[in-house]
């Protein structure tokens, strides 16, 4: 059995103004009737191939999880709460932690983010299968997506020897490269974007951590031995979980491990980063656009328009998100959508 360990602390602020830090971006409905973190829920559920998954989670978002868990009828093994936000690389190292703590340093650990809109076809299955063989080789493995740009908001990896069974070494992983580095990376070729899910076992991470990331393992163990329960929920010691570095997984470790292996894949996959991939993956109109909530456009085209409270009504837009929240609306072109940082920041510091 795999078991999968579903990260839930991020906040994912590039779809403002839906998501907010009260409402991240996982909790949303983006793509379909759920959310992104049941679509996730969803994708582990078949019980003859995956455990209970873990979420590991805030004090923020706990009720969250477990609400959107109990609408699905899904089984955990429980929420792990951060008491602080310490990025995936304690994350990570909490749940390798806790799985080895309960199944052992041979398990199967599946490391996934609850933000990826992804369907399960037959193609995400046989990489999910060469992964469990090359990590049952004791390596760390990611899933490679084929980049369509220069994007800088993913880890880059490049591909090297063939290991047999689907999966390739990875020579070298850069994470969130500049745009001319990333434009470099994809001339050369042989690069492939990491989806961001990993899976191994629970011994390799634990001694690839101990050699990359002492202090976040040190502190990971810590807090995890001195946690206390309460119902489904697993609270990690405030003072030993403080200690982590915050760094996340992939300049903690996938950067400098050398026993990291790719499975290039051709499963559909959405990182939904930023309103141009939502517009993307929605079915769009005639016209290009997704309209959606208590929306109206006229003479618009290669739109996103979108309302959850008031009537919004555009006209004569051609590649534009207009998106309007319960207090707040962002106007911008498709185009720049993934840009939203600095804006966000700017608003952040204006709050
Ligand atoms: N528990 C917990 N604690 N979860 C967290 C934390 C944290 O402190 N920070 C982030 N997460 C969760 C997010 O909610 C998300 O589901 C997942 O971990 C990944 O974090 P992101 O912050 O969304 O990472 P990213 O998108 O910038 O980059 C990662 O994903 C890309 C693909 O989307 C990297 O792995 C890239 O290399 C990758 O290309
Ligand atoms: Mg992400």
């Amino acid at each position: 059995n795999i078991i999968p360990a579903i990260m839930a602390g991020g906040r994912g602020t590039r779809l403002w103004p839906l998501s907010r830090a009260t409402a991240a971006k996982q909790f949303l409905k983006l793509a379909g009737e759920e959310t992104l973190f049941q679509a996730t829920l969803e994708r582990v559920s078949d019980s003859t191939m995956y455990g209970a998954p873990l979420v590991i989670t805030n004090e923020e978002y706990r009720f969250l999880v477990a609400e959107q868990a109990r609408e699905l009828g899904a089984e955990l093994s429980g929420i792990v709460l951060e008491p602080v936000p310490r990025n995936t690389a304690a994350a990570v190292a909490v749940a390798a932690q806790i799985v080895g703590e309960r199944f052992g340093k041979d398990a199967f650990l599946f490391v996934l983010p609850s933000d990826h809109a992804i369907s399960v076809d037959d193609a995400y299955n046989s990489c999910l299968h060469s992964a469990c063989l090359a990590a049952s080789d004791g390596k760390l493995v990611t899933f490679g997506i084929q980049p369509s740009g220069p994007a800088t908001g993913y880890g880059y990896i490049e591909c090297g020897i063939d290991l047999g069974n689907g999966a390739h070494a990875v020579k070298r992983f850069v994470e969130k490269p500049s745009r001319e580095k990333a434009s470099a990376l994809l001339e050369c070729g042989n690069y492939y974007w990491n989806s961001g899910m990993f899976l191994f076992q629970v011994g390799r991470m634990i001694a690839e951590l101990e050699q990359h990331a002492p202090d976040v393992l040190t502190a990971a163990q810590a807090a995890v031995e001195g946690s206390t329960i309460d119902a489904d929920f697993l609270r990690l010691s405030l003072e030993d979980f403080s200690k982590a570095p915050s760094i996340s997984i992939d300049y903690a470790l996938m950067e400098k491990t050398a026993n990291a292996a790719v499975v290039p894949s051709h499963f559909s996959w959405s990182d939904l980063g930023s309103w141009d991939a939502v517009w993307k993956i929605e079915e769009q109109d005639l016209d290009g656009n997704v309209i959606k909530g208590n929306a109206t456009a006229h003479n618009t085209r290669n739109s996103l328009v979108m309302s959850r409270t008031t009537h919004l009504a555009v006209q004569g837009l051609d590649g534009v998100a207009v998106i309007a929240s319960e207090d707040a609306v962002f106007v911008g072109r498709l185009e720049e959508a993934h840009e939203i940082g600095n804006l966000v920041k700017r608003l952040a510091a204006d709050e």
